[in-house]
């Protein structure tokens, strides 16, 4: 079915859900619309507070708005087809996580094992307070790490997670015949399937 960015969302949750986690959804059309570096950072803030292990906020954040030198770079690390929808966007974030931690009151940093984990969270609320927003966050993993580490020049002990494409929603039209196809809100696996009251 052809989607507008006026189209009615269809998900239906199984069990009582507030309606922000249904109508966040991950869009390739975009309008081209740029962002300016304020409406980037109200999204950061939102991921600012995110939950982490022993208040560690492992995540760390490159920007490039739209006409940045960084914004070529990174559509650059992209493969082919995330780049043709991504070009679009507003705004991308680089979301990458620091390795280590130092408890209070130590100087000794140490591997941090929660910081790929807790990034996700941050980036999550990244994404929903976009989509709060008026804007989408398409988290995009298809891109070359290598290419866009050296690009942001990330610093040693620190990982790229993933690239946040931000922008404002287009019309499908807007895209090649194959994305067209694919751009609706997309379903989820029952709880059935993924919990369990008891052990595995
Ligand atoms: C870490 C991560 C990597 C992703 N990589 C890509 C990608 O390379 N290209 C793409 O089109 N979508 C990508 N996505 C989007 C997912 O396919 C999408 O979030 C998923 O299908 C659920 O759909 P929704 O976000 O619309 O609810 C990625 C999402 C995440 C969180």
């Amino acid at each position: 079915m052809r989607q507008s960015p006026s189209m009615r969302n269809t998900r239906q949750a199984d069990h009582p859900v507030d309606a922000q986690f249904t109508e966040r959804w991950s869009p390739r059309a975009f309008t081209g619309e740029a962002m300016t570096e304020a409406e980037v950072m109200a999204l950061l803030e939102a991921a600012r507070w995110a939950p982490s292990s022993n208040n560690g906020q492992p995540w760390r954040f490159a920007i490039a708005l739209r006409g940045d030198p960084l914004w070529d770079a990174l559509l650059d690390s992209m493969n082919p087809t995330n780049r043709s929808w991504a070009a679009h966007a507003g705004a991308i974030v680089a979301v990458a996580s620091y390795q280590l931690a130092a408890r209070a009151g130590s100087e000794a940093a140490k591997p941090n094992a929660m910081h790929a984990f807790d990034t996700g969270a941050a980036w999550a609320y990244l994404a929903m307070q976009a989509s709060l927003s008026g804007w989408a966050a398409h988290g995009m993993g298809g891109f070359d790490k290598e290419q866009a580490a050296r690009a942001i020049r990330l610093p040693a002990e620190h990982s790229l997670q993933m690239l946040a494409v931000i922008g404002r929603r287009g019309d499908a039209a807007l895209l090649s015949d194959a994305l067209r196809e694919r751009e609706a809100p997309n379903g989820r696996r029952p709880l059935t399937e993924l919990a369990v009251r008891g052990s595995f």
